[in-house]
């Protein structure tokens, strides 16, 4: 960890709203730990910002698995900030989707897990 004190986790990190957010943090001096299934661009996301640090970790959080290694890491790290952004989106009717894109979309992320697990250490820590 940077000598910043503070620590956020981005799920959804390797692209569209949930980069975005982990480069604004990361550009402002925030330590990130960085979730998604692409574990190259969340090296990417590494190396663009080596005055912080940036750990990657690579879950799917459509799964049981990967839901409670996110939670594990939300609940026993110092966080400061939880964005919890991960999931799909297909942009059109869902009478168009594939039957893979339709599938995709209803096992969705499951952020809920990992909500539960970062909530009350970030709210005690909000009370100090
Ligand atoms: N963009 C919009 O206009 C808009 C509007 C309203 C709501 N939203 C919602 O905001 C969220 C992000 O949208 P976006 O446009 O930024 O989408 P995006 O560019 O497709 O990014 C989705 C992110 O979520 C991650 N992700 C998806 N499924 C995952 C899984 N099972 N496990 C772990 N990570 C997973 C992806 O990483 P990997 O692929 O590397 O796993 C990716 O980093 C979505 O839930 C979307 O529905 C978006």
């Amino acid at each position: 960890m940077s000598s910043s004190s503070s620590l956020a986790l981005v799920t959804g990190a390797s692209s569209g709203i949930g980069k975005a957010y982990a480069e604004a943090l990361a550009s402002r001096g925030f330590d990130l730990i960085a979730i998604g299934r692409r574990q190259e661009r969340l090296d990417e996301l590494k190396r663009a910002f080596p005055d912080v640090a940036v750990e990657p970790l690579v879950a799917d959080l459509a799964t049981d698995e990967g839901v409670a290694a996110v939670a594990e890491l939300a609940g026993s790290r110092p966080l400061t900030m939880l964005i919890n952004n991960a999931g799909v989106a297909h942009y059109k009717p869902f009478a168009e989707l594939s039957a893979d894109e339709a599938a995709e979309l209803l096992s969705g992320a499951k952020g809920q897990g990992v909500s539960s697990a970062a909530g009350p250490p970030i709210q005690g820590r909000e009370r100090r």
